[in-house]
Formats: structure tokens, sequence, C-alpha cells
């Protein structure tokens, strides 16, 4: 496991679920601050907002949820019930004691869900399907453990969503997905500075068929 440095070029070089386990170890107890705070980070309120807008409703799997920041910008829209998975459990623990989840559950999103079939109603992701973290192979056990209609909301990083593979996975799962849209957007906002202050997002809006 490689010794991380808790920044943003840090988590956009990692390789490994090691490196993330690593890294987010040792950011957990900073990342509202030092990262989310300082670079304005909008995508946890744009997630919600589009859940919101779209109807979501509980329960919500929260995948790679890390501290919360998206639970928080749900529950200030509309009350349900939310739970949050992610490889680290120093993050989870962060997110645990804000007391917005109903559960919170480690584990690994690139290998088999710990959920039974049809569990969700939606599924929701910020900031996790990104270069170094998580790829296009995990959605298909996302799309296995939400419910029928469930809604998807997803960012991607706008400069892998392609060369990543996330346009083609979309594509082949076409048969299996309603109402698929994207939206591109700012990752942070004005109070954002350094070279990724201007990075943008796609975000993935669809339903289980
Ligand atoms: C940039 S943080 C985003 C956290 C939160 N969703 C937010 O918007 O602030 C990425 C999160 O993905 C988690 N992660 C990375 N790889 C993962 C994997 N394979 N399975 C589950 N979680 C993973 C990390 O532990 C980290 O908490």
């Amino acid at each position: 496991m490689r010794e991380e440095k808790p920044d943003l070029d840090t988590a956009y070089a990692l390789e490994t679920p090691d490196d993330n386990r690593a890294l987010y170890a040792g950011w957990a107890e900073t990342y509202d601050a030092t990262f989310a705070q300082e670079m304005d980070f909008l995508m946890p309120g744009h997630v919600a907002r589009l859940f919101d807008g779209h109807g979501g409703d509980g329960p919500v799997l929260d995948a790679g949820a890390g501290t919360g920041l998206v639970a928080g910008e749900i529950l200030r829209r509309r009350a349900c019930d939310i739970d949050a998975f992610d490889l680290s459990a120093e993050m989870l623990a962060v997110a645990r004691s804000k007391g917005f989840y109903r559960r919170t559950i480690e584990g690994d999103l690139t290998a088999p869900l710990p959920f039974a079939t049809g569990s969700y109603n939606a599924v929701v992701s910020s900031g996790t399907f990104t270069h170094g973290h998580v790829g296009p192979e995990a959605l298909d056990e996302l799309l296995r453990v939400a419910a029928p209609c469930a809604l998807f909301v997803l960012t991607i990083k706008t400069e892998h969503y392609d060369t990543r593979g996330f346009a083609g996975k979309f594509a082949a799962l076409s048969p299996a997905i309603t109402g698929f849209e994207t939206v591109q957007l700012p990752i942070y906002g004005p109070g954002a500075t350094g070279d990724h202050k201007d990075d943008q997002g796609v975000i993935a809006v669809f339903r289980k068929a």
C-alpha cells in the first residue's frame, strides 16, 4: 500500500482499492474542510437537486458515500432512508458521526455487493466514478441491487466519460435502463483555486427498466 498525501492530485493518481484506502484513511478527518469547503465542491448539491427534481425516494444507496456530503444535501430537501457504502472505514466513521444514514456499510464497489437484488429505490453517487476510483464495471452490480424503476443519479468526471468507457457502458446497458440523460456541470464553484478549479463533471440520470 502506498503512503498518500491527501489532495486532489493524489486522488486522481490512485490505481488500486488499497491506494484509495490509504489516501482516504488519512484524509477523512479533514476532507470536508480542506477539500469540500476550500474547493467549493458542488457535486453533492447537484446530485441532491437532480434526485429531488426527479422525484427520488428511499431507500437510497449512496455509492462511495465518503463523509456523507450527498446525504446531507438530500436530507436538506426531503426526508428519506439513505445507506452509505464506501471502501474507507475512516470516511464512513465521519459520515456516521453526522447521523444522516440508516446504515453505513464498508465494501468495494468493484466487487459483488452485499445486498439482495432489488433492495434500493435509488442509487446516488458523487465524486466516486473518476480516475483511480471506480470504473463503469461497477454499474452492473448497482443495477442488480436497484429495484425496478429505481432512480440513478451518478457523477462521472467529464474527461473520463468517453475515455474510461462510461459512454460505451451506458450504451450497452440501454435495454436495462430508461430515461437516460446527461448534464455537464462544473465540479467546483467560484471559490475554487488551483489547476482543477474549472474541471467539469457529467451527471448521468436514468431509471432501471
Ligand atoms: C472523492 S470521495 C467522494 C465522497 C463523497 N461521495 C462526496 O461527494 O464527497 C470518493 C470516495 O470513493 C470511495 N471509493 C473509492 N474507491 C472505492 C471502491 N472501489 N468502492 C467503494 N468506495 C470507493 C473513497 O473511499 C471515497 O470515500
